[in-house]
């Protein structure tokens, strides 16, 4: 039997401090339950309620691309300055020290090569593997006005049903092939059927004309994908414009590990992201760091 002898009775219960019942800090996610917003939170840092999400995902359909020859050599180094990591399970398995400790966004959609119909993707991770590896979210790639659009919105909703049961968040990743404009109005259609079929955040392209009625017609968080290698100033003033205009972050790959800098980009990147720096302040930081 216990002993209750020594006991004490409780005295104060703050009756009239009302608990508190504080919102989500990322939008449009305030319904779900703890698991997902606690994944959510190792994904978005809650202070500024941004990311720097770091992509090394493409040899899921591109091989080792440039920069991602040796991800154990070229970004490893770089790997404590992000947020989270977006990459495949074969590289989270054979590549990254498991005392990683942040978000990790594991592609869970693929099949087709370059050589072949990028659109015609399937799911390709069972969740069981994505609860394992303790992921934070899952990927899905959508081909809106792809030729398997609907395909793959199918392994988006899918995804989204499978992550809802175990707490897993569902990134949808906004593809757009080389015949599609990425123009406002296309990122907007794109970005809006990814959160009303349940992506729990979406990841789309910068577009230089209406982004914010991008970001602002999707009810939930936007991470902007990097696109193709830029000069870093131009790739900086990017980062500062999507922020600007309603990112909640960034999920760059190649104007990063492509970078002649990876470690002074990802920092000038973060100080844009999280502390709002200039882009011009953020180039000087670049530059003096590249030195030292
Ligand atoms: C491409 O499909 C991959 O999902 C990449 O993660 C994505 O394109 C972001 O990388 P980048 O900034 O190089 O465009």
């Amino acid at each position: 039997m216990a002993d209750t002898d020594s006991v004490k009775e409780a005295k104060n219960f703050y009756h009239d401090i009302p608990q508190k019942n504080e919102a989500f800090f990322l939008k449009g996610l305030n319904s779900y339950d703890f698991g997902m917003k606690n994944r959510m939170s190792k994904i978005f840092n809650p202070k500024s309620g941004h990311t720097v999400m770091l992509a090394i995902d493409h040899g899921y359909f591109q091989g080792p691309t440039t920069g991602l020859e040796r991800i154990d050599i070229n970004i490893l180094p770089i790997i404590p300055y992000t947020d989270t990591l977006m990459l495949t399970r074969g590289i989270l398995r054979s590549v990254i020290p498991p005392t990683y400790s942040n978000g990790i966004v594991m592609r869970a959609s693929g099949g087709p090569s370059i050589l072949k119909e990028l659109s015609n993707e399937q799911i390709a991770v069972d969740i069981e593997d994505a609860i394992r590896m303790n992921v934070a979210a899952m990927a899905v790639q959508v081909f809106i006005g792809g030729e398997y659009e609907s395909q793959s919105i199918h392994n988006l909703t899918r995804l989204v049903d499978a992550g809802i049961r175990y707490g897993i968040p569902t990134l949808a990743v906004t593809a757009v092939g080389k015949e599609l404009n990425k123009d406002a109005r296309y990122l907007r259609l794109a970005c809006r059927i990814c959160a009303e079929l349940g992506a729990t955040y979406v990841k789309t392209y910068y577009c230089t004309e209406g982004f914010e009625t991008v970001t602002s017609s999707c009810p939930v968080p936007i991470v902007m994908a990097g696109g193709k290698k830029l000069p870093e100033k131009d790739a900086l003033i990017m980062t500062y414009n999507a922020i600007d205009q309603g990112a909640a972050g960034v999920d760059m790959g190649r104007n990063i590990f492509q970078s002649d800098y990876p470690i002074a980009m990802i920092s000038a990147v973060r100080e844009i992201v999280h502390n709002g720096m200039k882009p011009d302040k953020a180039l000087d930081l670049y530059n003096s760091l590249k030195k030292a």
